[in-house]
Parts: C-alpha cells; sequence; structure tokens
C-alpha cells in the first residue's frame, strides 16, 4: 500500500494550481532543482517501459532565443530560466505522444511544488522540428517537437494577443456515471 503523503491535501491544492507559465523572472533556476525534475521526469511511466525520452538541459539564452523564434505562440520561451527539451526514439503512435505529454505534465507539477512554474511549448511542423534538431543536436531520426519552458513565474497571465479561455469546464460538464452523458 502506498503511504498517504502527510501533507495531500496541500499537494492537491497546488496541482489544481499549475498553469502555464508564459513570464518569468530573470533568476537563474539552481542545478539541484534542474536535478530533481530530471529524476521525476526519468520515473515517469511510459509505454511497455520503453522511457523513450532524451532530455536536453538548455540554459543559454542564445539557444533559448533561437528556439522561441519558431512560432510567435512560443516567443515566451526566450524568457525562460532553463528549458528541457525532449526527444524521444522512434515508438508507435499513440504511445510517442501520450509518453511526451505524460512526462511533460509531471515535470510542470513538480516544477510547481519546487515553487516553480514553466509550461509545454510545441515547435509546430516538420520544418520547424527540423530547424530544433539542428539547435539542439538531435539526430534526424529521432523526434523533437516539445519542451519544457521553466523559470520563476513573474505571473501567470497570458500576455499573448491570441491567448486561450482561461478556467475550466465544470465537472458536471465532463464527467457522468455508468454511460455517457453528452
Ligand atoms: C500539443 C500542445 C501544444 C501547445 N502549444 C502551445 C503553444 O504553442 N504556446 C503556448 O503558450 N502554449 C501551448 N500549449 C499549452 C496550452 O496552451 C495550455 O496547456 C492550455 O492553454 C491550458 O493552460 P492553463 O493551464 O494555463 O489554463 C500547448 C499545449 C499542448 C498540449
Amino acid at each position: 500500500m502506498p503511504p498517504r503523503v502527510s501533507n495531500a491535501e496541500d499537494v492537491l491544492a497546488a496541482m489544481r494550481k499549475v498553469r502555464q507559465a508564459r513570464q518569468f523572472r530573470n533568476d537563474p533556476v539552481p542545478a539541484d532543482l534542474v536535478h530533481e525534475l530530471l529524476e521525476v521526469a526519468r520515473w515517469s511511466g511510459s509505454s511497455r517501459n520503453t522511457q523513450p525520452w532524451r532530455f536536453i538541459v538548455v540554459t543559454d539564452k542564445d539557444q533559448l532565443k533561437q528556439l522561441s523564434e519558431q512560432r510567435s505562440s512560443i516567443n515566451w520561451v526566450a524568457d525562460a530560466a532553463v528549458a528541457i527539451a525532449i526527444a524521444l526514439t522512434d515508438q508507435p503512435e499513440p504511445n510517442r505522444s501520450y509518453d511526451e505529454g505524460r512526462v511533460t505534465e509531471r515535470v510542470l507539477i513538480a516544477a510547481y511544488l519546487l515553487g516553480l512554474g514553466g509550461g509545454t511549448a510545441w515547435y509546430g511542423g516538420e520544418e520547424q522540428e527540423a530547424w530544433a534538431k539542428e539547435i539542439l543536436g538531435v539526430p534526424k531520426e529521432m523526434t523533437c517537437r516539445s519542451l519544457i519552458a521553466l523559470g520563476y513565474v513573474k505571473t501567470f497571465n497570458d500576455a499573448r494577443p491570441n491567448k486561450n479561455t482561461p478556467g475550466r469546464l465544470a465537472l458536471d460538464e465532463i464527467v457522468s456515471y455508468g454511460t455517457y452523458q453528452g
């Protein structure tokens, strides 16, 4: 039996507050926190335990800027203190995408629990993926389409012109019991 975490209520309350952060303070993220996040990533579950991920830790401002320039909707990546870029070995879909999302979400939750914030940033299509591989030195045969940008959060406000609608659907709009109720 897993032991109940003593501060489970606090952890769950924090988990409900995890949001995509796109504005960061200028402070670096200490290497030991990045290491903790990489350990969380390493222990994420994956399809048939294939562990298809390889992580590239990026702190170089020029590299972050170049990665941020692939799509206007991820320009905020330039201001992150660190990014964990994800490269994936050749796995069938949907497993590969599921694993990528799964590890990303774990890192984002862990980051929030450590007092950081961040977001997932997807480079775009094939052209942007090829460019990202160049910047990151990722072999052509791998998949490389997203990174997790992290830092100390200035604000969770989304300053982009085409921002998403915030908030979430209510439970009674998304949950039914026994059979689907649309
Ligand atoms: C496949 C995928 C692509 C995404 N692309 C972007 C993106 O280009 N730029 C961005 O800022 N956020 C991107 N996001 C993050 C979503 O916009 C974010 O998770 C969603 O708006 C919920 O944000 P919230 O938790 O702050 O409410 C992407 C998320 C996914 C799953």
